[in-house]
């Protein structure tokens, strides 16, 4: 997502900084602590702008959410939007997260979304997918025993790729559909659109979605 540059970044960020997490690895195995509340608390990886987990805290307020954007100009829209919502059930984190391990203890997640990840589509660059078994693992690690991922792209190759990435580790596929947005499919997911979501639609690309879990003993 290429971002012109914004004036008086930092200054912005600071006013709207309520929600900020500004130090993520001080709060690995007391997430519960910072948003006060036993609530189940899910996290987003490359949030982009923000509409998709800011519109699922506004609807489903009984979870609490995690919003995590590397690029800091990109992640002051989703500062902003908690901002001026008061919303008090969303964290962000301004990072790009390597190792998921410094952030966060095992188990101490509900689940995970990942919207539209870069494809990063050389294949000596297959490591860095989200969707990469080893990034997987870590996740999974994280999140408590039958937390889910749910996984959304418009590339078609990335998305072959996950599913293989998926069958070969022995995950266990919920929901999956290669046309979210088609009539008869009534996923809940596709009542919650990213920008970039909104955007493919718009050209008619079809969505390609799937839920996944790590099967329990
Ligand atoms: C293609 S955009 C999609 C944004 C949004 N999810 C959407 O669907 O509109 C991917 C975003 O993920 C962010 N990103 C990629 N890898 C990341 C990581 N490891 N940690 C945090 N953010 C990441 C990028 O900065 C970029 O803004």
């Amino acid at each position: 997502m290429r971002q012109r540059n914004i004036k008086n970044l930092q200054e912005r960020i600071d006013a709207n900084s309520t929600h900020l997490v500004r130090e993520p690895e001080q709060m690995k195995g007391r997430w519960h602590e910072l948003f006060g509340n036993d609530r189940p608390v899910f996290l987003e990886i490359g949030s982009g702008k923000g509409k998709f987990i800011s519109e699922r805290a506004e609807r489903l307020k009984e979870y609490n959410y995690i919003a995590c954007e590397g690029q800091d100009n990109v992640c002051l829209r989703v500062l902003e939007k908690a901002e001026e919502a008061d919303r008090d059930n969303l964290k962000v984190m301004m990072k790009y997260i390597h190792d998921i391990h410094e952030i966060f203890e095992n188990g101490e997640l509900e689940g995970m979304f990942l919207n539209f990840s870069d494809p990063w589509p050389k294949e000596r660059h297959a490591k860095r997918r989200l969707t990469h078994r080893n990034n997987l693992k870590g996740f999974f690690d994280v999140m408590r025993p039958g937390g889910v991922i749910e996984f959304k792209t418009d590339n078609d190759d990335l998305f072959e790729f996950s599913i293989g990435e998926i069958e070969d580790q022995g995950y266990e596929i919920l929901e999956f559909t290669r046309d979210l947005h088609e009539e008869g499919c009534t996923y809940l997911s596709k009542e919650f659109m990213t920008e970039y979501e909104e955007r493919f639609m718009t050209l008619g690309k079809n969505i390609n979605y799937v839920k996944f879990r790590k099967p329990q003993d």
